[in-house]
C-alpha cells in the first residue's frame, strides 16, 4: 500500500521537476511545498495508520531483531540532543540498545534532558559530552574527549541546528547558521571518521530540512553580511547539509558506512526561538494547529538511523519516512565537491 508520506513526496518531486530552473515557478513550488507539508501534518495527526510512538517502537523492535547488532556494545552520538527532535531521537536509540552520547552546548539543559530520559526509559545509557558547534575549539575538544573514552562509533546523528537568527557569527567569525548547521557538523564528522571507519557497519544521519528548497550554494551569500537573509541563509545551511551528506556518501561508498540526509517534518519544537517576539503569537497558533509533535518529528531520523531495510542505502534524502528528491543542486556532484573544498578552505582560513 502506498503511504501518505510517499504520496506527498511524489507530488513534491514531480512539482520540483517542472519548476526547477524558473525563479517564478520555484516560488510557486515553495508555496505548494508548505501547503502539502501542513496538509500532511494535519492528516498524520489523526493517526489513521499508527501512532508516532507505535512507529518508533516498531523501528526499535525491528532493529533489535537483528542478532549481529546486539553482540557488541554500540555507540551513538546525537548533536543537539537536549531538546525537540534530538531528545526523542536519543530516547529511541537508547531503547534500541545504543549507548547515547548527547552532544549539547549547554550543560544544565543536557543534565535536565538526561534525567528526563532516564526516568522515561529506566535506562542509564545516556552520557553528556559538551559540544558547541559554533566553535572549532569546542569541536576539537569534543573529538579528543570522545576518543579518550571510546574507540568505536556506530552511529552519528547530526541533528543540532539553529534557524532564522539575526545576523551573527560563530566564535571563528563565520555566519552563524551556515557555520553551525553545516560547517560545525562538517568538521565534527571528519574528525570522527577514523573511529566510524573502525566500527564496521555504521551510519551517519544528517538532519536537513524542507528549507533546502529555498537554498542555493552561493559563496557570496554565505560570506557577505550585506546579503544576509535569515530564511535564505537557513535554506543554504540546510541545502549544504544534503550536499555534504551526498558527497560524503560518495567518498565512503563501499566502506559499509551509509550517509543519508532527511527532513524531519514540520515539528513543534523550540526551533523558532530566534524569530522576532512580534511573530510569536502567530507562530504559536501555527505550531499547535499545524505542526506534528517531537515524537512524530523523530520518526524519519529514527528510521534512517535504525531500519534494517535501509541497510546498504546511502547518499539518499528522506522526508515523511520515505525517500524524496532534494533541490537539484544537492544532486550536482561538482557542486557538492565545490562545497567540500570551500568548507575545508574556510576552516583552514578561520583556524588560529
Ligand atoms: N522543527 C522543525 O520543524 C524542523 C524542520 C526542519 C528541520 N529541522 C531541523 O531539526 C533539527 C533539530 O531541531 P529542533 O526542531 O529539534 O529544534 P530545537 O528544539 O531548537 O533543537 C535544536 C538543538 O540544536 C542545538 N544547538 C543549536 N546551536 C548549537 C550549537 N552551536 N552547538 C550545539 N548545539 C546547538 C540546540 O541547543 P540549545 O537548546 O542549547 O539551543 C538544541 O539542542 C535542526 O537541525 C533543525 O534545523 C527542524
Ligand atoms: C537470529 O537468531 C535466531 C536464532 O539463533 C535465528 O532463528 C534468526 O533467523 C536470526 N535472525 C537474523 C536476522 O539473523
Ligand atoms: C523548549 O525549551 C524549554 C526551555 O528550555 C524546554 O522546557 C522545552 O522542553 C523545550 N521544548 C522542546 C519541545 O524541546
Ligand atoms: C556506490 O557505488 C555503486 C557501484 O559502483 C553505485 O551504483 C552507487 O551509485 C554508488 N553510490 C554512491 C552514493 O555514490
Amino acid at each position: 500500500m502506498i503511504s501518505l508520506g510517499s504520496l506527498a513526496n511524489y507530488i513534491i518531486s514531480s512539482a520540483l521537476y517542472y519548476c526547477q530552473g524558473s525563479p517564478l515557478l520555484m516560488l510557486l513550488f515553495q508555496v505548494t511545498c508548505v501547503a502539502i507539508e501542513f496538509l500532511y501534518s494535519i492528516l498524520s495527526k489523526f493517526n489513521f495508520w499508527t501512532s508516532p510512538k507505535a512507529g518508533i517502537d516498531q523501528y526499535v523492535l525491528d532493529y533489535k531483531k537483528m542478532n549481529n547488532t546486539l553482540a557488541e556494545e554500540r555507540f551513538a552520538i546525537v548533536t543537539g540532543a537536549n531538546s525537540g527532535i534530538g531528545l526523542e531521537t536519543s530516547k529511541a536509540l537508547a531503547l534500541a540498545g545504543f549507548h547515547v552520547i548527547m552532544a549539547c552546548r549547554n550543560k544544565k539543559l543536557a543534565a535536565e534532558a538526561i534525567s528526563k530520559l532516564e526516568l522515561e526509559t529506566g535506562l542509564k545509557t545516556f552520557e553528556f559530552i559538551q559540544l558547541d558547534l559554533a566553535s572549532f575549539k569546542s569541536i576539537d575538544v569534543f573529538i579528543d574527549q570522545y576518543k579518550k573514552s571510546y574507540s568505536k562509533l556506530h552511529l552519528l546523528v547530526n541533528n543540532a541546528g539553529l534557524a532564522f537568527c539575526p545576523y551573527s557569527k560563530t566564535k571563528d567569525g563565520i555566519e552563524m547558521q551556515f557555520g553551525t548547521n553545516h560547517l560545525g557538523h562538517f568538521k565534527l564528522t571528519n574528525g570522527l571518521l577514523d573511529l566510524i571507519k573502525a566500527s564496521g557497519r555504521a551510519r551517519i544521519v544528517v538532519v536537513s530540512s524542507l528549507a533546502n528548497y529555498v537554498g542555493t550554494f552561493d559563496k557570496s551569500l554565505i560570506l557577505e553580511e550585506s546579503r544576509y537573509n535569515r530564511i535564505i541563509s537557513y535554506g543554504i545551511s540546510k541545502l549544504c547539509n544534503i550536499m555534504f551528506a551526498n558527497e560524503l556518501a560518495r567518498r565512503l561508498n563501499g566502506t559499509g558506512i551509509a550517509v543519508n540526509s532527511l527532513h524531519p517534518g514540520s515539528v513543534n519544537t523550540n526551533a523558532t526561538k530566534y524569530l522576532p517576539d512580534s511573530l510569536h503569537g502567530v507562530i504559536d497558533v501555527i505550531k499547535s494547529l499545524l505542526l506534528i509533535g517531537p515524537i512524530a518529528g523523530s520518526l524519519t531520523s529514527v528510521k534512517v538511523a535504525l531500519d534494517p531495510k535501509l541497510e546498504g542505502v546511502t547518499g539518499k534524502f528522506f522526508m515523511n519516512q520515505e525517500e524524496a528528491t532534494p533541490l537539484g543542486e544537492a544532486l550536482d556532484e561538482q557542486k557538492c565537491k565545490d562545497l567540500w573544498e570551500f568548507s575545508e578552505e574556510l576552516i583552514k582560513k578561520h583556524s588560529t
